[in-house]
């Protein structure tokens, strides 16, 4: 039988929306990511995939950027086999089992209190390795993660909902708590904001975003000057656009002429520091 979980805030319940996506990646034809677990996770909680509007536009944006957001992760815990690794906002992703962390390494699955407390249910099997119940926003959790060590932090799905300023302090605060580092997370442009009022998919948590947007990923490096660019994706110049569906696959291709108009998609941030 399947496991019923507590009824989440409206915030924590966006988690839906992306393993959602996910899982129905996993079932098309030609998954982009290919997560397994999260199909499994779906099927076990019964999940309304109906409910969530999830088109293919957002199951394949969810699934590249997931992706493109393990590629990094993986590489830098290749390149660095005693690194911290954070996935902030981690809903029930399974990040650290996808792309195969090393032992050596510590990843910290951090979420709301609700969301750690559901994670420990749903996915027993996964074994979090170090799951953390907080807020991102407080100021203290942080100090109980090692010190003196690279660091690789992923956001996927969180900055949305924090403030400009809250996005700021939080990168200026990962940044001062680890000697070096690189920060991985989707950002939006200021249309991308707006569009998602207007999307059936997205319509559902556009109440809850707070960030207003950023138009220009260099705009970070002036929050921070610690933080340096690593390369804006924009996923619409991505090969795996060759496998979008045929719609998809051709606004993406004309749109990617253009970098302003790019940037009116989906785009992951990297930056180092
Ligand atoms: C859209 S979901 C993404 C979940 C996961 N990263 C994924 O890709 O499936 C956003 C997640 O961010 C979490 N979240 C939102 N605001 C947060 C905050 N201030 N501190 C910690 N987690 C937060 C929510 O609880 C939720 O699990």
């Amino acid at each position: 039988m399947g496991t019923t979980l507590p009824a989440f805030t409206p915030l924590e319940d966006s988690l839906h929306l992306t393993l959602c996506c996910r899982a129905l990646d996993n079932r098309s034809a030609d998954p982009l990511l290919g997560d397994a677990l999260a199909d499994e996770v779906v099927r076990e909680l019964d999940v309304d995939v109906a409910r969530l509007h999830a088109d293919a536009n957002l199951v394949t944006s969810c699934a590249l950027r997931a992706k493109r957001m393990d590629e990094v992760a993986a590489d830098f815990v290749a390149r660095h086999p005693d690194a911290v690794g954070l996935d902030l906002g981690a809903g029930l992703d399974t990040r650290s089992a996808r792309i195969g962390v090393p032992p050596t390494v510590d990843w910290y699955d951090v979420d709301l209190p609700a969301v750690v407390t559901a994670r420990e249910r749903v996915l027993p099997r996964y074994a979090d390795p170090h799951p953390v119940a907080a807020d991102v926003r407080d100021r203290d959790w942080l100090d109980a993660l090692p010190t003196g060590r690279p660091a690789v932090v992923v956001a996927d799905g969180l900055v949305g909902f924090l403030s400009r300023e809250e996005v700021s302090d939080l990168l200026g605060r990962l940044v001062g708590h680890f000697p070096s580092g690189e920060v991985v997370f989707n950002s939006y442009s200021r249309f991308a904001i707006w569009a998602t009022r207007h999307v059936p998919g997205t319509k559902a948590v556009s109440g809850l975003l707070r960030f207003p947007g950023v138009d220009d990923p260099h705009e970070l490096e002036n929050w921070d000057p610690r933080l340096h660019l690593v390369r804006e994706i924009l996923l619409n110049r991505e090969p795996e656009v060759a496998r979008f569906p045929p719609l998809l696959r051709l606004y993406s291709r004309v749109s990617s002429v253009s970098t302003a108009w790019s940037r009116k998609g989906t785009i992951v941030l990297h930056y180092r520091f």
